[in-house]
């Protein structure tokens, strides 16, 4: 009888232990290509146990050092790094097959759980899966059911881009924000590093223009045209040592960073420092107000494409990126129109109206040219906004598509890769719930909202053919920041659109559903909540 009595109490106490034991949810964001989940048996992990990896890859082992360390934030559990792959419980192996580099593969089984892929980039994609299957608990265990995952993104381009043109944000900031797209499993940060409104790059050879081109004298409070100002000077400009230390930070979760010098409009602060690189001689405030501005890069002056080199090499110097972004965008051509220098350079290419491109479209389309050559010796390609179709595309460049689809379309066409980041789906600056007073203030003219964000197909079916989808490379949202002056507000408005746009980047249209993304979504969310990030509690 006593005997039977122990027998109970025994396993009464393990089941106890087992539904005290946290579990791991595989129900994660952007959701995995595969998840077969056999939930009759699970594997506990527990204090002490190790990570293991093979010895002399620095890149697995700091991928290991990820794990652990996110392992220890979220579940507080304490585990070592080991070099004996075959009996730990947790592995991260290379496989020796070739294959697509950012897929992985995550076993668990009653031997632990094994992190395979055929490159570090797919074994910190699979680390990331697995951290943010992890069960918040402090009871120092976690029971993962069994589990075969099978993942790779749908497209090689995930982006982002910030405007740190119109606002700056710290190095701290920009490294919360390379955290939280690795989270999402976004790849590229293009990072809009020059406006009318500031300059923030410094080239070491132009002091000059970062010390006085990256501050205004005051900054426009409300709407942009009825000009009331706060009259406080605003400042701030990255050195060459923050730009490298953000490209190392980045490249150690796996981001590239696309840095954007903006030519040859939003060039107000470098008029501002080289008002005789202006059509007209300024002189040229650095911008207080928003908006498109008429003052622009004189086309015809060859001191502009001297001093474009002198910015794009120190930029090729800094940025390991194989491809620089050059703007294009928004150059209004009144200037131009007028500028003796303009108009005789046009006559100097024989530059003709041919009924598709005006002279000044084109001898922007020279402008690009030039540079394009120019990066191209630094073996680098140009991406510039879809404004770059208007005087004729340059060879190699890879266009951006803002004002909707539609130049992206014609790109691909012709041809050209393409990264998809249209207005109306991908500026998150602009409102994510239908009631804009319920929001911080933001750029107000349309709603781009979580679901809208999560509607849009990438590849166009319905107006590509399949060999032109292939010139897509991706996608990207964009996150300006004319309204957006503090980081909360930047995590407000990034949050949790980047991961409505996660899943369009990361997933087949066969495994969207707007249904199960909300569903998952809180899970997702906890990350927020641990990384103390403000961000819109509402979905819609
Ligand atoms: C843009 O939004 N002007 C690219
Ligand atoms: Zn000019």
């Amino acid at each position: 009888m006593r005997h039977y009595f122990c027998i109970v109490l025994q396993t009464l106490f393990a089941v106890a232990a087992w539904s005290q034991t946290a579990e791991a949810c595989y129900d994660i964001l952007p959701i995995p290509k595969s998840v077969v989940v056999d939930s009759t048996h699970s594997f506990v992990l527990q204090p002490g146990m190790t990570i293991a990896f093979e010895n002399g890859n620095v890149e697995v082992g700091r991928v290991a050092e990820f794990l652990r360390e996110w392992v220890e934030e979220t579940d507080g559990l304490n585990l070592a790094l080991s070099h004996k792959t075959s009996k730990s419980p947790i592995r991260l192996t290379l496989a020796d097959a070739a294959g697509p580099e950012e897929s992985y593969c995550i076993k668990v089984d009653a031997s632990g759980i094994e992190l395979r892929a055929m490159a570090p980039v797919g074994l910190f994609h699979a680390a990331q899966t697995l951290r943010k299957s992890l069960p918040m608990t402090k009871d120092g265990k976690v029971r993962f059911p069994f589990v075969t995952i099978q993942d790779e993104p749908r497209f090689p381009y995930r982006g982002l881009l910030l405007d740190c043109g119109r606002h700056f944000f710290t190095v701290e900031v920009i490294k919360q924000i390379l955290d939280v797209m690795a989270l999402h499993g976004c790849n590229q940060f293009h990072w809009h590093l020059t406006e009318d409104q500031g300059w923030r790059f410094e080239v070491k050879s132009l002091p000059e223009l970062a010390l006085k081109g990256s501050v205004r004298e005051k900054t426009v409070i409300g709407p942009s045209n009825m000009r009331i100002y706060d009259n406080i000077p605003y400042g701030g400009y990255y050195s060459q040592e923050d730009c490298r230390e953000i490209v190392r930070y980045a490249a150690e979760r796996y981001i590239n960073i696309v840095p954007e010098i903006d030519m040859p409009g939003h060039m107000l602060s470098a008029l501002h420092v080289f008002p005789n690189l202006g059509c007209t001689g300024g002189p040229y405030p650095v911008a207080p107000y928003w908006g498109v501005m008429r003052d622009v890069l004189c086309g015809g002056n060859p001191e502009t494409m001297d001093f474009l080199k002198t910015v794009f090499g120190e930029l090729c110097d800094v940025f390991p990126s194989p491809f620089i972004h050059i703007g294009g965008d928004e150059c209004p051509k009144d200037r131009w129109r007028k500028c003796p220098k303009c108009q005789a350079r046009i006559k100097e290419l024989g530059l003709e109206n041919d009924g598709k491109h005006t002279p000044e479209d084109q001898l922007q389309s020279r402008l690009n040219h030039e540079i394009e050559q120019f990066l191209a010796s630094r073996g680098r390609n140009l991406i510039g906004w879809d404004e770059i179709l208007a005087g004729g595309l340059t060879e190699d460049a890879i266009v951006m598509s803002w004002r909707g689809t539609k130049g992206g379309i014609e790109a691909a066409k012709q041809g050209h890769r393409v990264i998809m980041t249209p207005n109306i789906y991908a500026y998150i600056d602009h409102p994510q719930l239908k009631d804009y007073g319920k929001q911080p203030r933001t750029t107000d003219s349309y709603l781009v909202s979580c679901s809208k964000i999560y509607s849009f197909e990438p590849l166009l079916p319905e107006e590509l053919t399949e060999e032109e989808q292939q010139c897509i490379l991706g996608v990207q949202a964009n996150l300006w920041t004319e309204q957006i002056a503090y980081p909360e507000h930047a995590f407000y408005q990034l949050l949790p659109r980047l991961a409505a746009m996660s899943e369009v980047q990361w997933c087949r249209p066969e495994q969207k559903n707007f249904e199960r993304f909300k569903s998952s979504l809180p899970w997702l969310e906890r990350f927020y909540d641990l990384m103390s990030l403000p961000y819109c509690h509402q979905v819609e």
